[in-house]
């Protein structure tokens, strides 16, 4: 090996590690924003990123291309690890053209997304790019369109995670779309189309972080997952979440050792749920107190905040939890909280993640804008995805359930493996006011005083129905627990489903109301 070559080789490697240069290097950490490199080195373990394809260059030739310089092609590639387990990364190049993305560009997207199908390891893809590399015309959109033909083809494969640092407009948002979860840092952006365009089409005007920031996806829109104010804070949040998955579909997420024992009962959850059925309480209190060491890593934790989602352990194992929250909305099911919960629930069913269901629901959520909205389409997912879940099932009736929510929150019949209710649970087709407002009609407005006679059905009825007992003597639950108990009662069941298995028929795939 001659030094000639060895110094080619430093020279060629040098000058992609230095990007777009320090001007536009600087730039970029003037607006609080880290360069590719930094990212990768601070999200994977100390030292273990390897980059491939560092020496991919561009074809083309339009518009004075052919003497543009784009090091790196504007996106750093390769794989490491984060907790000693391997993830493919790629992080866009902002210094280099904007971060845009042209046909080479993708290619070595592709090539990692491909490297992390065959290898079954999670991708995580860090986007901050000025969208379609102009100059490359139709070759930038084919480069889009093989990055969201393989997003798919991994979905339920490999955990796929976005992360938005920068811009990402137009069909570009498309790709982190299609990935499990997308994670944004304030001053990050995603539209399909920006101020301009919409100020130009409907003189609406908006500013890019109201229209697309981080705020507007995790509240409004929930095409965001988790927000950070910082970027080390968003790649914490990132190393959490991959904590609790498995690396790919085949794989069981990985048990750490349980610090919180078992067996231990907590007498306080006797109190945290008032027992008048319409009196608001936080279910976080109810959860927090039941999973290990009182961590609940919650996915989507601004958006349609009606139902809980998120991440816990349970005596080591990791579980998914979907919990109504009584706090807002009374809990009810709605448009959006059906997408929520349906969606984490197939991607737990993907993932071998167990799903652990907290229920005190008064029903699906009433009027014209929710049926004109499709609540109904909407609410099917729920029952769709978990009568389509295969993970073990275990649920938890805090308090009220009703009519149809009843069963979409994972009753017995869509296949709960265990079903536990509290001494206080009701459970019925509707509330006890509503019930009897309807089934004793005509003695309430026969008798002498209605009002009192109302009251007497109802607490007729409720004494009658509203408990967990009648679905306790049918089998549809297999037990009413002490509320302190719960964190036993439930690892235990958790443990014996452990070894679960179950199948569906053969089919090309199903077709969730979408
Ligand atoms: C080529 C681009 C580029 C692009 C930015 N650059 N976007 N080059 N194609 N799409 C280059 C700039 O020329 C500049 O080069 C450098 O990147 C940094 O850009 P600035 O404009 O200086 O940065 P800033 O002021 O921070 O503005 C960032 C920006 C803006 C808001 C992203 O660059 C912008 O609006 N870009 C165009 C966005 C866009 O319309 N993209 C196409 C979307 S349609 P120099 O040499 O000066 O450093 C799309 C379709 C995808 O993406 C379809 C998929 C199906």
């Amino acid at each position: 090996m001659t030094k000639d070559l060895l110094a080619d080789l430093a020279a060629r490697r040098s000058t992609v590690l230095a990007g777009g240069g320090e001007k536009r290097i600087s730039k970029q950490h003037k607006m609080g924003k880290l360069t590719a490199r930094e990212r990768i080195e601070r999200l994977l373990d100390k030292n273990s990123f390897v980059e491939v394809n560092m020496h991919v260059r561009h074809r083309c030739t339009e518009f004075g291309m052919a003497e543009v310089e784009t090091p790196g092609e504007g996106v750093v590639t390769g794989y490491g690890t984060i907790d000693g387990r391997l993830v493919y990364i790629f992080a866009q190049d902002f210094t280099v053209m904007g971060g845009s993305l042209g046909e080479m560009h993708a290619k070595k997207i592709t090539h990692v997304m491909d490297l992390a199908l065959k290898t079954g390891a999670p991708l995580i893809g860090i986007n901050d790019s000025g969208g379609a590399r102009i100059q490359e015309g139709v070759d930038a959109l084919s480069g889009y369109g093989q990055i969201f033909y393989r997003n798919t083809i991994a979905s339920g494969v490999i955990p796929q995670i976005s992360i938005i640092m920068g811009p990402c407009a137009g069909g570009a948002v498309y790709s982190p779309a299609l990935t499990d979860f997308v994670f944004m840092t304030q001053g990050a952006n995603m539209f399909i189309t920006g101020p301009q365009v919409i100020k130009a089409v409907t003189g609406e005007e908006v500013s890019a972080e109201e229209l697309g920031g981080a705020a507007t996806h995790n509240r409004i829109s929930g095409v965001a997952h988790y927000m950070a104010t910082s970027e080390d804070e968003c790649f914490e949040q990132v190393r959490s979440l991959l904590s609790y998955l498995p690396n790919n579909n085949l794989e069981t997420p990985i048990r750490s050792e349980a610090t919180d024992p078992a067996t231990r009962v907590d007498t306080s959850l006797r109190e945290v749920v008032p027992l008048e059925s319409n009196r608001a309480y936080d279910m976080r209190d109810v959860i927090t107190r039941v999973v290990d060491d009182g961590v609940f890593f919650e996915a989507q934790e601004h958006y349609a905040t009606n139902i809980l989602t998120g991440f816990a352990r349970l005596n080591g194992y990791s579980i998914g939890i979907i919990a109504n929250q009584p706090r807002v909305l009374a809990g009810c099911l709605d448009i959006n909280a059906s997408d929520k919960g349906a969606r984490f629930i197939r991607f737990c069913d993907a993932f071998n993640i167990p799903i652990v269901t907290f229920v005190d629901v008064p029903g699906f959520l009433p009027g014209t804008n929710q049926e004109y909205g499709g609540i109904i389409r909407h609410g099917a997912k729920m029952l769709y995805a978990y009568s389509e879940a295969t993970v073990p099932k275990i649920t938890l009736i805090v308090r009220k359930s009703y009519g149809g929510a009843y069963l979409a929150m994972c009753s017995r019949d869509l296949g709960a493996d265990q079903v536990f209710a509290w001494p206080g649970a009701e459970i019925a087709v509707m509330g006890p006011d509503g019930a009897a407002n309807i089934i004793f009609r005509k003695e309430i407005e026969e008798a002498d005083d209605p009002e009192a006679t109302r009251q007497e059905k109802i607490a007729e009825y409720r004494e009658r129905f509203a408990n967990p007992y009648i679905a306790a003597a049918r089998g549809y639950v297999d037990d009413v627990i002490d509320p302190a108990e719960t964190r036993p009662r439930l690892a235990c069941a958790l443990e014996a489903l452990s070894s679960k298995r179950e199948s569906r028929p053969a089919k090309k795939h199903g077709n969730i109301p979408v």
